[in-house]
C-alpha cells in the first residue's frame, strides 16, 4: 500500500508470534496443542512484588506521569543491582528505564544508527535485533555462530566482522533462542578485539542473567573489561527472572551521553513506563531474591528432560545449554525425509509446520533466528506437558521415512 512508509518495507513481522497466532487457531478449532514457543516463565509473579504494586496503587504513587526515563527510586535500585551483583558502578544519571528490555533496545538503537551503520548481530540471534536496526536505517551483520562453536561468536570472527561503519555489536547471554552463555574467557577473547577498535560500542542483552545452572558464572563486558565501560550499554529488565513480561519494565546502564538521547526518544514516544509497573520493579530489585534459586532449580530438571528427551528423538542433534529457558536442537536429520502422510520434510519451517499438523507441538523454526535447520523449544511450561510434548516429538521424527 502507498500509504505506508518506506521503512516498513525493510522489516519483517516476528515469526515467534506467528507460531503462538498458528497454534491458537489450531486450538480454537478444537485440537490438543502444547505451545513451546513462549518466551516467558509459566511462574506467576511473586507476592511481594504484586503486594507493592497493589501499595503504589492505593497511595496515590501510581496515578502520575513519571519523570520520562524511570522513577528515582527505580534508578537507585538499578544502580544497586549493578553494583551488588555486576560489580558496575553507575550514576543514576547513567541509568534509563523503558516499557521492557524491547523498547530500551529500540531507543538505543534510534538514538545511534545513521543509513550505512553496521550492527554486529551473532546468529541464531533474538528475531528482534536485525529488525530494529533495520527500522533504524542502519545495517545488521550476521555473524553465523554453529553448534559446533557453542552457537557462539569467536575474537576471530568478530575481528573480522569488523569494518569502519561497524557502531555496535550485540552480544546476548544467555541467549534467546539457543540458551549458549560466554564465559569470561570467551567474553574477554572478544573484548581484547574490541580494545583494537575504540570506534565499535557493545550493546550487551543481559536479560537472562539470572537463569543459569550448574554453577555457571554470568559475567558482562564492562566487567570483564573495564576499560570497555564507557562504550558499553548493559541492559537487563525484570521480566524473565522476575516473571514480569506482562509489566513491561527494562533497563539500562551507560555513558550519561547516550542514555540522556535514549530519553529523548523517549519523551516523544511512550513517555515513561507505568508507573505501577515501576514501583513494582523497584520490590523486585530490592526485595527477597529468593525465588530465583527455587525457579532455576525447576527450570534446570526441565532442560535436562528436554535434552535427553530430544536427544533420543531420530535425526535431531539436541545440546545442553548453560541458561535461558531454550534449546536449540538440529533436525538436519529429518531433512529429506517425509511424513506418513506423505509431506516432505525440505526445511525447518517445513519441520515445524508439519509437526504442529501431525502432533500438536508448536515451536519455532531457527531459520527464524538466522540459523537452520533447527528449531527452538522454550521450556518454560508444565513438566508433564513438556514431557508429553518431547513423547510426541519423538514420535513425530520416528514416523519420518
Ligand atoms: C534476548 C532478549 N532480549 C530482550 C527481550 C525483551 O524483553 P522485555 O519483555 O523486557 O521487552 C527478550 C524477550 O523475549 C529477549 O529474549
Amino acid at each position: 500500500m502507498a500509504f505506508l512508509s518506506e521503512s516498513l518495507k525493510r522489516v519483517k513481522p516476528s515469526a515467534t508470534v506467528a507460531v503462538s497466532d498458528k497454534a491458537r487457531a489450531l486450538k480454537a478449532a478444537g485440537r490438543n496443542v502444547i505451545g513451546l514457543g513462549a518466551g516467558e516463565p509459566d511462574f506467576d509473579t511473586p507476592d511481594n512484588i504484586k503486594q507493592a504494586a497493589i501499595k503504589a496503587i492505593q497511595e496515590g504513587r501510581a496515578a502520575k506521569y513519571t519523570i520520562v526515563d524511570g522513577l528515582p527510586e527505580l534508578k537507585a535500585a538499578i544502580v544497586a543491582k549493578f553494583k551488588r551483583e555486576n560489580g558496575l558502578d553507575y550514576k543514576t544519571s547513567q541509568i534509563t528505564v523503558g516499557v521492557g528490555g524491547k523498547h530500551v533496545l529500540f531507543n538505543a538503537f534510534m538514538a545511534t544508527m545513521n543509513p550505512g551503520d553496521e550492527v554486529i548481530i551473532p546468529a541464531p540471534y533474538w528475531v528482534s535485533y536485525p529488525e530494529m536496526v533495520l527500522l533504524a536505517g542502519g545495517e545488521p551483520v550476521i555473524v553465523t555462530c554453529s553448534q559446533a562453536s557453542g552457537f557462539k561468536m569467536t575474537a576471530e570472527q568478530l575481528d573480522k566482522a569488523i569494518t569502519p561503519k561497524t557502531k555496535w555489536v550485540v552480544l546476548n547471554s544467555p541467549s534467546n533462542p539457543t540458551g549458549a552463555a560466554y564465559t569470561r574467557a570467551d567474553i574477554k577473547a572478544l573484548t581484547d578485539v574490541l580494545m583494537k577498535h575504540p570506534h565499535v560500542w557493545v550493546l550487551t542483552d543481559d536479560m537472562y542473567e539470572h537463569l543459569v545452572y550448574d554453577d555457571f558464572e554470568f559475567t558482562t563486558p564492562a566487567q570483564v573489561e573495564p576499560r570497555l565501560y564507557e562504550r558499553t550499554l548493559t541492559l537487563n529488565g525484570v521480566s524473565k527472572a522476575y516473571c514480569m513480561t506482562g509489566w513491561r519494565i527494562g533497563y539500562a546502564g551507560g555513558a550519561e551521553p547516550l542514555i540522556k538521547a535514549m530519553a529523548m526518544i523517549q519523551s516523544q514516544s511512550t513517555t515513561n513506563p507505568a508507573a505501577v509497573s515501576q514501583w513494582a520493579a523497584v520490590e523486585a530489585l530490592n526485595g527477597p531474591q529468593d525465588f530465583i534459586p527455587k525457579h532455576n532449580k525447576i527450570f534446570k530438571e526441565r532442560r535436562d528432560l528436554v535434552v535427553s528427551m530430544l536427544g533420543q528423538a531420530k535425526g535431531l542433534v539436541c545440546p545442553k545449554p548453560e541458561g535461558a529457558f531454550y534449546v536449540f536442537p538440529s533436525c538436519a536429520g529429518t531433512i529429506g525425509k517425509a511424513t506418513p502422510a506423505g509431506k516432505k520434510i525440505a526445511t525447518d519451517e517445513d519441520f515445524v509446520t508439519e509437526l504442529l499438523e501431525a502432533e500438536g507441538v508448536a515451536v519455532v523454526h531457527g531459520s527464524a533466528f538466522g540459523l537452520g535447520p533447527a528449531f527452538r523449544v522454550s521450556y518454560a511450561t508444565d513438566t508433564n506437558l513438556l514431557r508429553e510434548a518431547c513423547e510426541r516429538i519423538q514420535r513425530f521424527c520416528g514416523n519420518l521415512r
